[in-house]
């Protein structure tokens, strides 16, 4: 189970009623985008795990009662050392075809070079799809729990978050998915730094809070989203909350990874911005996604497009 600071920051977020319900909605948006004829039942999962989280910090912060309620929950009701579960199968197909797809589209647009590092590239399945694309990918990540699909590419796990065992100048781009904010803040500058000397340039998706004044995608977002809608009608504390409770439930829950290293290090866009000019990367275009349409787990995603300085 992840750390007591992680604990205690899930257990603060389950007691708010407002963050709660709005992950509870938004969970039950995307799962009801993917598991077709079970979405009643994948919906009366998430409101049993939503209940009996929320509940076991109802009286206080308790993180031994959420580790309880936890491994409960994933031994019991997502069944995730079962792979012929039902939920695990969709949960599989989803992880090795629609969202590599749906990554992959988005990608084609963004990536500026065919030699690839994906730097915490958990099961892989991007990785896979970009090797099937024509890309020469190269992956790394401190945890190794990559799918079959995946198991072919070069892969050297990690000691830590600045082992990055890979030459300077290797790759043209480091794709950073989701990886940033499970960084410890004391090594963000190092793993920065270390990915600068890779790679010329950095393609990074993160879950942000804050929403930026302007930028590519915002407007059409806020338009077609009621979820990004709601979520910046909230306190900038509550919209933190938010990202630490849907990111907790998609890793220790529903991909059943509750080792994950989860400091929930989330920015703002400005804020990333300024951290990455300060490690030597510019960023050279930001495209706010938000809760996008054709993801399980949804959360206020940004894609940062960043070039090496100097
Ligand atoms: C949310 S997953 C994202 C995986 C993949 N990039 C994706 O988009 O599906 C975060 C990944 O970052 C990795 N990770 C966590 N802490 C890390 C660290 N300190 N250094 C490098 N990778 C880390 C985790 O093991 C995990 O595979």
């Amino acid at each position: 189970m992840t750390q007591d600071h992680a604990l205690r920051t899930v257990a603060d977020a389950l007691r708010s009623p407002t963050v709660v319900e709005f992950v509870r909605a938004s969970v039950k948006t995307g799962y009801r985008e993917f598991f077709g004829t079970s979405s009643d039942e994948v919906c009366r999962m998430v409101d049993q795990a939503f209940n009996q989280l929320s509940r076991s910090q109802r009286d206080g912060v308790d993180p031994n009662r959420l580790v309880e309620v936890t491994t409960a929950l994933l031994r019991d009701t997502f069944r995730k050392s079962d792979p012929s579960f039902w939920f695990n199968q969709i949960y599989h197909q989803y992880k090795t075809e629609a969202k590599p797809e749906a990554d992959f589209q988005r990608l084609g647009t963004l990536l500026p070079g065919k030699r690839v590092l994906d730097y915490g590239c958990g099961s892989g399945y991007l990785a896979a799809r970009l090797a099937r694309g024509g890309y020469q990918v190269f992956t790394t990540d401190v945890l190794d729990y990559r799918y079959q699909e995946a198991q072919h590419l070069p892969f050297v796990q990690m000691a830590s978050a600045t082992d990055i065992a890979y030459p300077d100048d290797s790759v043209d781009v480091a794709l950073v998915l989701a990886v940033l904010h499970h960084i410890n803040r004391d090594d963000l500058p190092g793993v920065i730094q270390r990915l600068r000397k890779i790679a010329r340039y950095a393609l990074i998706k993160e879950d942000t809070y804050g929403l930026p004044d302007h930028g590519e995608g915002l407007v059409e977002s806020l338009r077609t989203q009621p979820l990004l809608r709601t979520f910046a009608t909230m306190t900038l504390d509550t919209q933190r909350q938010v990202l630490v409770l849907i990111d907790f439930f998609a890793n220790a829950i529903a991909q059943g990874i509750p080792e994950m290293n989860m400091p929930f290090e989330f920015k703002t866009v400005s804020e990333w911005g300024q951290v990455l000019l300060q490690n030597g990367f510019q960023v050279k275009r930001s495209l706010f996604a938000g809760f996008e349409p054709g993801l399980m787990h949804k959360s206020c995603h940004v894609w940062l497009v960043c070039e090496r300085t100097g």
